[in-house]
């Protein structure tokens, strides 16, 4: 994404914070990089950790109505609204913590609700990560990027990439300025297609 389609007004954001605690680093790193987007780009921030979202269950396979409560359908119109969803989730066990994956795993009930087209809605729509760690390497964050890219692949999503700080104590990330630096820009990435590392190949040849 380029500034300037970071400023065409059909863009919107919607921001998915996943820490199970208030002000943390992952939110303060969120929305340092959210307050370089232009004013006139909309921007949700939905917290998962103050939403009474029981766990997912799986009822793709059951007749019958769908059964889905408010807070469930709020997420659901808030994610088909928005043309780039950013989940903002600390590094937890080396992936995405249990309220990201629950949101998450929500999506394969919207994909298979009754008369859904959640795919055909999702497909084209970018997928963007943002992560703190305690962890000082990168490296370790390997599970985390693996789940936010296949499942922008699954559906057809564009990948931007995640956004990476370091810090454990609340207000920690502030000192990594590796990664305040880049939030500065991280959303003008101009997102590719995700793919499968299985189609790759295809990709570069
Ligand atoms: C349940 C739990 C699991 C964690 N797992 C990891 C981990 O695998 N690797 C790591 O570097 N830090 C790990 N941490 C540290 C957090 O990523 C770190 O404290 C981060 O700043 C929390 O983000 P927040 O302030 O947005 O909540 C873990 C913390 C908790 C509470």
């Amino acid at each position: 994404m380029t500034t300037e389609t970071a400023s065409a007004t059909d863009r919107s954001f919607l921001f998915v914070l996943g820490s199970s605690r208030a002000d943390g680093n992952t939110e303060i790193l969120a929305r340092t990089a959210a307050a370089q987007l232009p004013a006139g780009i909309p921007q949700r921030w939905v917290d998962l950790n103050t939403l009474p979202l029981p766990d997912f269950q799986d009822g793709r396979h059951d007749t019958g109505d769908w059964p889905s409560d408010e807070t469930e359908e709020e997420l659901r119109r808030a994610t088909l609204e928005a043309t780039d969803i950013v989940l903002a989730s600390p590094l937890y066990w080396y992936t995405v913590s249990a309220q990201t994956k629950r949101y998450l795993d929500y999506w394969s009930g919207w994909l298979s609700a009754p008369g859904s087209d959640f795919k055909e809605r999702m497909a084209g729509r970018t997928l963007w990560g943002v992560t703190v760690m305690a962890d000082r390497d990168e490296s370790v964050t390997g599970g985390l990027v693996t789940t936010l890219n296949n499942s922008a692949a699954y559906l057809g999503m564009r990948f931007g990439g995640v956004l990476f700080g370091n810090g454990s104590r609340p207000g920690q990330v502030r000192d990594d300025e590796r990664a305040m630096v880049r939030a500065k820009t991280f959303f003008q990435a101009e997102p590719p297609l995700a793919l499968f590392p299985y189609e790759e190949g295809a990709r570069q040849r």
